[in-house]
This record gives C-alpha cells, sequence and structure tokens, in this order.
C-alpha cells in the first residue's frame, strides 16, 4: 500500500469511527457491533502505526491511548479557574439574590441553574475547531496538561463536526467516573483482593493522572462541561452558551434549568436534592448563575469567585451514634481492615450499623474510641465514613484504642510494610479467611467457574481439613465416601470436630455477633425484645430475681443465639460471668435443681458441645427433657432445617463433577484464578499472550514481565514473588499433575517446530517486531528465548543498532549472527 492510498484509507475509517462514536455516544444507538467496531479501530491503529506521518492529532485512535507521559508539564490558565463561594440555607440564597439585585440596579435579570458535579475540573482548549489541550484545575492560575489523556474520554469532541464555532475558545467542565464504572471497578478490585477506591471521585482525579493513556481509556471515564470562555463567542447568555456546546456535540448534562428569579431556583433546589441521587455522577450541590454575560460581567469577581454565580451545597446527610465496637476483617490478601461496629442508626433512607474506619492510621487520625459517640456521613463513599468523634460525650476514663497487634482469626503476629497502611496478617497458609477467600477466588465465575459449591461448603471443608488450599479441590474425589454426612450448614448445632475457641465476653456482644454471617437478625431481635444491649445488660438479668418465662419466639432466638456461639467455635467461660446454666435457663424454664445441675456440669464443659455430650451421658433425664421441649413445633421445624443440612451422595458428585469440569478453563483463567496479587483478569489475559506455558513465566525475569504492554512495576513484582515461594510452587506442580491447562492451546500458539531446539537471543531494534512479539515468534516455531550472550546459543537475530561491543563478543564465541530478514526466511520456509 503507498502513502497516498493509506492516507484514504485512514480518513475513511477515522470519519467511519467519529460516525459510529457519535451515534454511540451522544444518541446512545448503535448501527455495528462491537467486534466490527473495533476491527475498524485496529485496521486504523495498524495504518498509523505502519505511516506515523498521516496520524491526525484528532484522530480517533487516540481514543484507545497509548501514549505515555512520565511527567506532565504544567502550563498558565489563560482565564484563571477561579472557584464559586458557598451556601447552605435559602437566607444566604437570598442575601446573594438581594447583592445582586443590588449590583445590577433596576435591570430585571434571571438565573440558569446547573447541578454542582463532583468530578475534576478540566479546561479544554479548541483552536480552529479541534481539541488543541486539556488542563486540570491545578491552583487555579497553573494546572498540568493531561491532554493525551482527556483524549481518551469517548464524549470529548476531539475535533468539531459544523464550522460555527469560535476559532479559538475554551470550554470547562468536570470529569467523572460515572458510578456504574465506579462500583464495577471495586468489585474487579475485591475480587482481586486489592484496596477498594474510596470514591469515585479521588478516583477519577487519580486516573486522569496516570502516565500510560491507555490505562485511563480503560476506565471509561465521562465529562460534563458547563462553561464556554473565550474573546469573542457569540453568545449574549450562558443558556446561549450550553446550547451552543450542546449543538456541537459536547456532553452537557440535561439537567438545568433557567430561572426567573430566587423562588424558582429554590424550587429547583427543592425538585434535585433527591432526584439527583439517581444521576450518573456524585452531586453536591446546585450552582446558580446570572444568566446574562453582560450582567456577568457588570457584577465581575472577587479575588476568589465571581458575584454572579453562587453554589448552594445539599446537607450530607449525618448521623450520631454509639461507637459499640471496633472489630478486624482479614481480607484474602492478608490485609486487615478495621470496622466501625455501630448502634444501628437510620441515615439516608437505611439503617447503618457498620462503617469501615480503613486502617490504623485513619483509627489513629479519628483518635475514636469504643464507647465514643461518633459522627457517619454518607456522601460519594459506598460504604458510610465515620467523619469524627464527639469528644464532649467521651467517658474521662476513656483510653486510647490500641490497634491490634496478632491476627483476630488465627492469632499470628500483623506485619506492616513500611510503605503501606494496611496490617497484614502473614500466615497466608494457615488463616482461615485467607485460605477460604483464596478458594472462593479461585472458583469464581470468571476464573475457574465451579459452581457446584459454594462458600459455606467451602468452609466447613477447610475446618474438617479437607481443604487446605485451592489444589486440594482436584483431590476432593478420594473422600467422596467420607464426606457423606458432614454439616455444610454454618448453623450446626453440634459439631464434633471443632475445637473450641474463647470468645472475649467483656466485648461488646454485638461485634462477636457481626463476625457470624447467621444470626445477627435473630440475635438482634431477642435482645430487642429483652431489653438487652451488652452481656452485661444479659449478666444484669441474672442477678435479677424476677425471671419472666420466655415467649417461643424468645427461646427460638436464644437457640439461635447458642447455635451462633457454639458456630463460632465459641467456649461460654463460666468464669466470665455468662454460664451455660443460665442461657439454658431462659432457654428450657429449667426448674431450680434441674439448674442447679445442669450448672455444676457444665462447669467441667469447655463449650456447648462437651455440656451436650456430658448431659447427655451424664443426666439423660434432663437431656430427654430438653428434647422434649425441641419437640415444640416451632423448634422442630428449626432442627429439622438443620438436620437437611449435610453433604449427601447426589451433591458430592455435583461438586466433584463440577470440580473435574473446571479442568477444561483456558491457561488465561487458570493463572488468573492463582490469585497473584495485583494480576487481575486483563493482566493475566496479557501475561498468557506473551508466555505462553506456565514454565516460562515462571522462569521470566523482571525485564521480560516488564516488557509486556500493561504490566507495571507493582504488577512484575508481585509475579515473581508468588512464583519465588516455595508453597506456590509445589501447588502449581499439584495442579499441574492433576491436569489444569498451564499453556496456551497449541493450535493458538505453536505454528511450526522449524526452531525446536534452538536457543535465540536478539539485539538492537528490530523493524518489524516489538521484542515481546518476537519471543512470542520464537517460540511459537518451538524456539526458546533466552536473556543473555553465552556460547549456547544458536544465532542472534540482530537488530539495524546492534551494539558494537556486543557484535564483537558474538562473534568471539563464535555465535552466528543472522538478520531479521533471514531469520523471517528460516521460520517461513
Ligand atoms: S461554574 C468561577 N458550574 O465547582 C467558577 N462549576 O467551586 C465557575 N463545578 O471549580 C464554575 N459543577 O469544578 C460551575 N455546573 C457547574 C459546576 C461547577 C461543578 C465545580 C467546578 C469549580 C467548582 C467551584
Amino acid at each position: 500500500m503507498n502513502k497516498e492510498e493509506a492516507s484514504q484509507e485512514i480518513s475513511s475509517l477515522s470519519q467511519k469511527i467519529n460516525y459510529y462514536n457519535d451515534l454511540y455516544y451522544q444518541k446512545d444507538t448503535s448501527e455495528i457491533s462491537d467486534f466490527e467496531f473495533d476491527k475498524l479501530l485496529e485496521r486504523l491503529i495498524e495504518l498509523e502505526k505502519a505511516f506515523p506521518e498521516l496520524k491526525q492529532d484528532d484522530s480517533p485512535s487516540q481514543r484507545v491511548g497509548g501514549t505515555i507521559t512520565k511527567n506532565f508539564e504544567t502550563v498558565n490558565h489563560r482565564y484563571p479557574m477561579l472557584s464559586l463561594g458557598n451556601t447552605y440555607s435559602k437566607e444566604d440564597l437570598e442575601e446573594f439574590d438581594k447583592r445582586v439585585a443590588k449590583g445590577l440596579g433596576d435591570e430585571p435579570y434571571e438565573y440558569f441553574c446547573e447541578l454542582k458535579f463532583d468530578g475534576v475540573a478540566l479546561s479544554l482548549t479548541y483552536e480552529n475547531g479541534k481539541l488543541v489541550r486539556g488542563v486540570t484545575r491545578g491552583d487555579g492560575s497553573r494546572g498540568d496538561d493531561i491532554t493525551n489523556n482527556i483524549r481518551t474520554i469517548r464524549t470529548v469532541p476531539l475535533s468539531l463536526k459544523n464550522d460555527t464555532y469560535p476559532d479559538f475558545f475554551e470550554v470547562r467542565g468536570e470529569a467523572f467516573l460515572p458510578k456504574e464504572m465506579f462500583l464495577k471497578l471495586n468489585k474487579e478490585r475485591e475480587e482481586q483482593g486489592e484496596e477498594l477506591y474510596a470514591n469515585a471521585r479521588n478516583t477519577a482525579s487519580g486516573s486522569l493522572k496516570m502516565q500510560d493513556s491507555s490505562m485511563v481509556a480503560k476506565r471509561k471515564l465521562d465529562c460534563y462541561l458547563y462553561s464556554m470562555i473565550g474573546e469573542d463567542i457569540g453568545v449574549a447568555t450562558h443558556e446561549e452558551a450550553i446550547l451552543k456546546l450542546q449543538s456541537l456535540n459536547f456532553n452537557i448534562s440535561p439537567t438545568f434549568k433557567k430561572c426567573k428569579d430566587i423562588n424558582e431556583v429554590l424550587a429547583y433546589i427543592a425538585e434535585w436534592e433527591t432526584k439527583r441521587l439517581d444521576l450518573p455522577l456524585d452531586t453536591d450541590g446546585i450552582v446558580i448563575k446570572v444568566n446574562s454575560i453582560h450582567q456577568q460581567n457588570k457584577l465581575g469577581f472577587t479575588a476568589k469567585s465571581p458575584r454572579w454565580a453562587i453554589a448552594y451545597k445539599y446537607k450530607t446527610e449525618a448521623a450520631v451514634t454509639l461507637l459499640r465496637d471496633i472489630t478486624y476483617q482479614v481480607g484474602r490478601t492478608g490485609a486487615i481492615t478495621p470496622v466501625a461496629e455501630l448502634q444501628p442508626v437510620l441515615l439516608a433512607g437505611t439503617t447503618v450499623k457498620r462503617a469501615s474506619l480503613h486502617n490504623a492510621n485513619e483509627i489513629e487520625r479519628l483518635d475514636i474510641r469504643v464507647g465514643d459517640m461518633v459522627f457517619v456521613e454518607k456522601g460519594g463513599e459506598i460504604i458510610p465514613k465515620v467523619t469524627h468523634v464527639d469528644v464532649s460525650k467521651r467517658k474521662s476514663d476513656s483510653k486510647p484504642l490500641e490497634y491490634i497487634t496478632h491476627c483476630p482469626e488465627c492469632g499470628t503476629e500483623l506485619v506492616r510494610k513500611e510503605s503501606e497502611a494496611k496490617h497484614y496478617c502473614p500466615n497466608k497458609n494457615g488463616c482461615p479467611p485467607q485460605i477460604s477467600g483464596r478458594i472462593e477466588h479461585f472458583i469464581s465465575r470468571r476464573a475457574m467457574n465451579i459452581d457446584s459449591l459454594g462458600i459455606e461448603t467451602i468452609n466447613i471443608l477447610i475446618k474438617a481439613q479437607y481443604l487446605r488450599n485451592y489444589s486440594d479441590l482436584y483431590e476432593l474425589w478420594r473422600y467422596s465416601e467420607e464426606l457423606v454426612g458432614i454439616e455444610i450448614s454454618e448453623k450446626s448445632y453440634i459439631k464434633e470436630h471443632e475445637q473450641p475457641l474463647c470468645i472475649n465476653l467483656d466485648k461488646s456482644l454485638f461485634g462477636a455477633l457481626n463476625n457470624s454471617k447467621v444470626t445477627s437478625n435473630q440475635i438482634e431481635g431477642l435482645l430487642r425484645n429483652l431489653n438487652i444491649i451488652e452481656l452485661g445488660d444479659l449478666l444484669a438479668l441474672r442477678e435479677s430475681q424476677d425471671l419472666l418465662p420466655l415467649s417461643n419466639k424468645q427461646r427460638l432466638d436464644l437457640l439461635s443465639f447458642i447455635r451462633f456461639l457454639n458456630s463460632n467455635k465459641a467456649l461460654i467461660n463460666t468464669n466470665n460471668g455468662l454460664s451455660i446454666s443460665i442461657i439454658f435457663k431462659y432457654l428450657f424454664n429449667l426448674s431450680q435443681l434441674e439448674f442447679e445441675i445442669i450448672d455444676s456440669i457444665s462447669k467441667h464443659c469447655s463449650s456447648i458441645y462437651d455440656l451436650f455430650k456430658n448431659l447427655k451421658v451424664e443426666n439423660s433425664e434432663i437431656f430427654n427433657s430438653l428434647n422434649r421441649d425441641l419437640e415444640d413445633k416451632s423448634l422442630a421445624l428449626s432442627i429439622q432445617k438443620l438436620k437437611n443440612t449435610t453433604l449427601q451422595e447426589k451433591s458430592i458428585k455435583t461438586m466433584i463433577d463440577g470440580i473435574e469440569l473446571s479442568k477444561e478453563q483456558p491457561f488465561e483463567k487458570v493463572l488468573f484464578a492463582l490469585g497473584i496479587p495485583f494480576i487481575g483478569e486483563t493482566s493475566a489475559k496479557l501475561i498468557t499472550k506473551r508466555f505462553s506455558n506456565i514454565d516460562s513465566l515462571m522462569n521470566a525475569d523482571r525485564d521480560q514481565l516488564l516488557d509486556i504492554d500493561g504490566v507495571g512495576e507493582i504488577m512484575a513484582d508481585s509475579v515473581l514473588s508468588f512464583f519465588r515461594d516455595n508453597e506456590n510452587r509445589a501447588i502449581i506442580n499439584s495442579l499441574k499433575a492433576n491436569g489444569l491447562n498451564f499453556s496456551s492451546s497449541s493450535e493458538e500458539s505453536t505454528i511450526s517446530n522449524v526452531l525446536s531446539g534452538m536457543k535465540i537471543l536478539t539485539s538492537g531494534t528490530l523493524e518489524g517486531y516489538k521484542r515481546d512479539e518476537f519471543i512470542k515468534l520464537v517460540e511459537s516455531h518451538g524456539g526458546e528465548y533466552v536473556k543473555s550472550v553465552s556460547k549456547k546459543l544458536s544465532f542472534i537475530v540482530a537488530g539495524e543498532d546492534m551494539g558494537p561491543s556486543k557484535r564483537a563478543k558474538a562473534e568471539k564465541d563464535g555465535i552466528k549472527i543472522i538478520s531479521e530478514s533471514e531469520f523471517l526466511e528460516l521460520i517461513n520456509n
């Protein structure tokens, strides 16, 4: 293809792509499939690569990024980016209105209202219809030039369609990460065991500062524009400017409204107070602007903000509640997240019981202590956050919280790397939530896709020591017979295999309850009925002589409570006051004699399970009477449910068949399933494209990994350290032995065997291949790519600029040097 033909095809492809883009992003329709669209884009990128001089700045290929900017250039804003004054009440707004009226003398005026978008402020400059620069707000007078990243935002026009625009103008607006994309991104991060992003705004801001614009493109940012600035833009009102921007294809939120007076403004505020929650992005208020540009100029600016506009901020919904406890969650990667356990409180329509405290720094920053009254807010965050403590309500003897030093799940001493905010439990192979988290990830739909067993079964199989890691899944068939009858419900009444563990009864009950996935509703119900908030209160009841008999409902609830304690491997510690016998007294209306017998037996028991065993043996009469009680209809029903929750032959077969089927999953899924920190679905795909089997990946060095487009330092180091770990290597060997796919399917990767047994290296830049493409090529013809010059080399493929010293060394060692075209000839014959 000659240059002229290429130029024609590039321009026709660009036109088509722009047309489809426009249809998709502006009109929400599509005339071709995603696949066809991608093909057009791929072809365009291919041609632009072959003819770089033909690539236009406004080419739609810019949308997929591909540029790396190490340091963004700081540039001066032609017009400073000011901020707005804030108001929070009707009175403030009326004051603003009075100031406007006064400033304009007797002139009539009107307002234009918009929502206040909570994103990242941007300024975009268009010259002769083309986007030439995109800059962040920075300090208002200077910002960062992030043009290449902004070009990846699909709704930002790279060039303007019709010719009704001024030669030079600036548009301003807010870039944002749509809520939906934010949730999706966080879900992916959760699945990969990575720390979640706190809110969409910060994520958008971080995304726009990424060095690799192709990574920015993947974030699918969007942008709403809300002002047009220039010397002579030919509009008399802000409304006209907005409509003009709309006609030029800029993305304008359709939420604006012209208001004839401040009362209409107030109505607009009321209208959007809740409606705004359904918008695709977070908003934190509205912006009220004087509509006439002439009047705007007349009113002018203060040093910081315009006199013709103001922001009205909606109140962030906040509530005050009691911090009952701080518990600690252990994630799949061992990361510890402290959680505030709150007295339930109504906030923005939902009951809030828990809030994330992120890490030890956050606890220190808030100086938050159990027993404090705390303020919780629900802003752009998905989980409510504790903003501050009401120190005035704090008891004088309260002490600063001491962060845990040992894992709450397995007792191992926690570690904290210098550069990281989180503490980690290093016991990755012995800490139950880490093991179950990894197995859960392994079987998930996007990894090994084993849907024949769920997390409950996994937990039971871990406790019963059938599973220690995901490779044990493939050994389960050996135990098919043994597994029959194993209880798969966490709510099990008695579990023989359990080692009792001590619950600290001084802690608030809710802290303990929240570790349970199953029973908190019932317990809450019970405690509400009994007016009991903490175990201390329950103990106080013990003192009271005047005990009312419990209703059946209450007994059932209490029974759940016992089950909860039992399923949490709880030892009801008699020394601590709350004895099993007391619970039994409530539960079964025991006579004083019965109570005393149980009380004395329970003193020698370490768990409820123990007690049952002893009751059975030592006092069958009491046990029978308990059983009679259990026959009470509602109790019997719930016991029957428990009986239904054991593994049976049929379910075991289904489970094992599902596991067997997963062996068909391709290498990229297996690699993702391994759960290497920071290696998500996409990076696993990229890695398996470059390394067609696990052995070459396990032997790869840092540079080879970094060579892969889309793999950065953190990922490369994570891969290296994962494969360095002996335990991981052993697990991989066992998975291999069980027949999982650890190489890309042969049809895909093997083209010929002409290079079989050869060790090959390239030096210098090749014309047709990047290094990783070349390595792939060598491997697809059966050869092995090696990293350094040695006598074992079959030959070196020399690029144009192979260094003279390397050449001299190779020649001295008698290694053959061939050219790129000779190499191609070799493999093509
Ligand atoms: S007009 C002189 N309109 O709020 C500033 N700003 O505190 C005129 N913002 O930096 C800005 N939504 O980032 C305007 N509809 C809207 C807005 C908006 C959000 C942001 C903007 C600005 C900040 C002002």
